[in-house]
């Protein structure tokens, strides 16, 4: 003790001199200021140095993207690169307008309101000549996803649940009793297919994408109340697109995972290294849109008990699949409440639960997370605003129509549509196997198969296909293709006729494998190899332009569609 007060005396007596010369010093130098001089001055530069400071360590926008953005941005900007790429991007945009109105024919397009209104036997006979415009054939299995129709006799189930619900809304609770009952119905059947207890809870949204978004808002909100400033969600690099949507929406982080190149399923290790203090959710899929694999949701679960952070397993392709395997005698990992640690499941009504497009649930095990995506403005001149989801006005007649759908059905006959689906997309998945020059990509362990090949460009297959009537999904980084699989697709001879047609078509491919590829595929190909993913987003942009235009594609005249 006393050797610590001698040395600390020496160091004082030692240094006392100096810093009475500085003090001096920078006294001396401060005379030729007035006060409010230095105090403006020291104020300025303390601001400079908080924003110099903000800059580098921008949470939200990384110095290291910034910093490739800036050098984009600068070359795309050099004349010659900017006249080449204009003259490109005019190049794609006029292609795919064209390519769109090739699609209608000579229909020409509405413009304005007919002047006098239309009888329902003309309005049914123009939607007729629109119907006459679709060649593709999903009724026949050629189509992968996109369509989940549940037979024929069910279309008359859901519209004729539209036509009696037609003219509700679920915003006034209070008008609607019978669309409440409803809505809060299917909800609690859904909660006990993913054995929810009876603190599970959830709402009807309009789709899977706006299940997802909702409960990355309830995470979002349940941190920012916990002091967190800029909450991130972690998600597997296989994880569907609506989880950047949310990030980007809701001013959130989204860290992606990579998943092993040979199951598609996330890398928990990398997952777990990846927790910080922001993290306020954990995501995997059961199973994932691109591969079909499922993430291990019980590892991914654990981590999230440990570290006290909201897991969801985002069942939207699954939904009405993974709860009837084990009834149809399939094996299937664990990925809903029964897990300790799962705090949300998205499942999509609307694709294997063939209810009409418009419909999903987001559930959570408890309502403590639930309250977190509820809206309330308490002030409104227009009366106290409450709303469950992202809308205002719902349309009950949808909720309606899924409710009817899930009646029709039963567990019996999802158990039956669920057996089906897999034994074909099992079948499918064993064929494609066989076939010399292509593997399977992941694991097809629900209704997803994926293949790639490396032998050949197998965006070639996808055009080829493409010419036989087939649409399968393209996927990339990497390059591979897939069939999702319907029920179309499990009617007697539609995967055999599928099958074969693959086989000829790698058939033709492999006596030339390193031929070029033309078609979507050379524009997904070339679009992998392009650094700068701004670019490919701007051609995309085009491309939804070109979803809405209206120019006529034979007779340029202005015409209001009505003859
Ligand atoms: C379909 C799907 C979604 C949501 O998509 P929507 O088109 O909005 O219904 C989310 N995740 C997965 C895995 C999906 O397959
Ligand atoms: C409602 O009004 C009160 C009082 O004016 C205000 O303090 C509060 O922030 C308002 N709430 C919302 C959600 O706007």
């Amino acid at each position: 003790m006393e050797v610590v007060k001698k040395v600390a005396t020496d160091v004082a007596q030692n240094v006392a001199p100096y810093l009475e010369e500085a003090r001096l010093k920078v006294n001396a130098s401060c005379q030729q200021f007035e006060g409010w001089q230095i105090i403006a001055f020291t104020f300025g530069v303390t601001l400079m140095l908080v924003s110099v400071y903000q800059w580098i360590f921008d949470e939200e926008y990384p110095i290291k993207a910034r910093i490739v953005k800036g050098f984009f941005k600068f070359v795309k900007n050099l004349p010659i690169v900017k006249g080449k790429i204009q003259k490109e991007v005019d190049k794609n945009a006029k292609g795919v307008e064209d390519g769109f109105q090739k699609g209608i024919g000579s229909l020409p397009y509405v413009k304005r309101l007919p002047a006098k209104g239309m009888s329902e036997a003309q309005i049914m006979k123009e939607l007729d000549k629109y119907q006459s415009l679709v060649t593709v054939e999903w009724s026949k299995g050629t189509v992968s996803g996109a369509v989940y129709n549940g037979g024929e006799e069910l279309t008359d189930i859901i519209t004729n649940a539209y036509k009696k619900f037609a003219w509700t809304n679920p915003l006034h609770p209070d008008m609607f009793p019978d669309v409440r009952k409803i809505e809060a119905e299917v909800v609690r059947m859904c909660c006990n297919m993913f054995n929810g207890d009876s603190n599970s809870c959830g709402t009807i949204t309009t789709g899977g994408t706006e299940s997802i978004l909702l409960m990355c808002l309830a995470y979002r909100n349940r941190a920012r109340e916990q002091g967190i400033r800029y909450p991130e969600m972690i998600v597997p690099t296989t994880v569907h697109a609506a989880f950047d949507k949310a990030a980007a929406m809701f001013h959130m982080k989204i860290t992606h995972i990579p998943v092993d190149p040979i199951t598609c399923k996330v890398n928990v290790r990398k997952m777990r290294s990846a927790i910080n203090k922001n993290t306020c959710m954990l995501v995997g899929s059961a199973p994932g849109f691109p591969h079909g694999s499922v993430d291990p949701m019980e590892e991914i679960a654990a981590l999230g008990l440990k570290y006290g952070i909201p897991v969801h397993t985002d069942c939207c392709l699954g939904g009405f699949l993974i709860p009837f395997m084990e009834k149809a005698g399939f094996d299937v990992p664990k990925v809903d409440f029964r897990v300790p640690g799962i705090t949300s499941i998205s499942a999509d009504t609307h694709k294997y639960g063939f209810a009409p497009k418009g419909s999903s649930v987001i559930l959570y095990s408890d309502k403590e997370y639930r309250k977190y995506q509820f809206f309330v403005q308490p002030n409104w001149s227009g009366g106290i605003y409450a709303s469950p989801t992202l809308a205002g006005s719902r349309s009950g007649a949808i909720i309606a129509s899924c409710w009817a759908a899930m009646m029709h059905f039963g567990e019996q006959g999802y158990v039956e549509t669920t057996r089906q689906i897999i034994k074909t997309t099992r079948y499918i998945a064993a064929e494609l196997a066989k076939i010399p020059g292509l593997y399977i990509l992941g694991e097809p362990q629900v209704s997803v198969v994926a293949v790639a090949s490396h032998d050949f460009n197998i965006f070639r297959l996808s055009d080829a296909l493409h010419d036989k009537g087939y649409c399968l999904s393209v996927l990339q980084f990497p390059s591979a293709i897939h069939l999702c699989v319907t029920l179309p697709h499990t009617k007697p001879g539609a995967a055999d006729a599928f099958l074969k047609e693959a086989r000829s078509c790698v058939k033709e491919i492999m006596k030339d494998p390193k031929a070029k590829c033309g078609g979507i595929g050379a524009i997904y190909g070339m679009s992998q190899s392009i650094p700068d993913r701004s670019m490919v987003s701007e051609i995309a942009g085009l491309f939804l332009d070109a979803c809405y235009s209206t120019t006529d594609p034979v007779d340029p005249k202005e015409t209001n569609g009505v003859h």
